[in-house]
């Protein structure tokens, strides 16, 4: 019986990979280094350091972890700068809607983001106090495909894994999900990926797989 829905927030709820992109490449030519699309993808859903390190691998670039953190505290502030661009029109009228019937189904609803900045995006897109509650980027041991980040948002509205959802566009996301034991619905590139039990186009779809799959719903 699934109550609850834990979403991934970048790439899901609202698209930020242009401007993930954009920082990282102001970031990467400063070390001599031009990235594409290709390696965008293979960023989603990966942490900041991380996504930074496997760029610097594939580029053959040893820096100390000091200067790591250096370039990494500078993408973020570029980040930070061009997210200023988003606002309430960033999420489609039918995620919004869906997300709203949601709610008023009476599932639990939370965020689990790999983001450190998932709070100041949900603020950006007018969804700052919808979720029951958000699991992001902060204190987090272990990035995904570990289960973390989503066994804890699922602590947070108080439901084993089992009886939950996660909506997730990345692979490592999926097999997050798949590891915490929870059922992985996977939208965008996570949609054709194989451990995905549900894919989705859009957000509005899900209410037909909870009604599939039998729900104790208010309604
Ligand atoms: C994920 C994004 O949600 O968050 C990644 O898909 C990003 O692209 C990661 O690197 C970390 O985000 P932030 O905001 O903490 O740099
Ligand atoms: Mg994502």
């Amino acid at each position: 019986m699934i109550k609850g829905i834990i979403f991934d927030l970048d790439g899901v709820i609202c698209s930020t990979d242009v401007y993930h992109f954009e920082a990282w490449k102001q970031t990467m030519k400063k070390l001599g280094v031009n990235i594409d699309q290709n390696t965008m993808d293979k960023l989603r859903g990966v942490g900041r350091v991380e996504g930074f390190k496997m760029m610097l691998n594939d580029a053959k670039i040893t820096l100390s972890e000091q200067e790591i953190i250096k370039y990494c505290d500078e993408k973020n502030e570029l980040y930070k700068n061009l997210l200023n661009k988003m606002s309430y029109s960033d999420v489609s009228d039918e995620n919004r809607a869906a997300l709203y019937k949601l709610k008023e189904k009476g599932i639990r609803l939370a965020i689990g983001s790999s983001s450190k900045n998932a709070r100041l995006v949900l603020e950006k897109i007018g969804l700052r106090d919808f979720f029951d509650a958000v699991s992001d980027g902060n204190d987090l041991k272990a990035a995904k495909p570990d289960p973390e980040v989503f066994l804890k948002a699922a602590d947070m509205i108080e439901l084993p894994p089992a009886e939950c959802f996660v909506v997730e566009d990345a692979e490592s996301g999926i097999d997050a999900a798949k590891n915490g034991g929870f059922t992985a619905i996977g939208i965008s590139a996570a949609a054709k990926y194989e451990r995905t039990d549900y894919p989705i186009n859009s957000l509005s779809e899900i209410i037909g797989i909870l009604e599939k799959t039998g729900t104790e719903t208010k309604i």
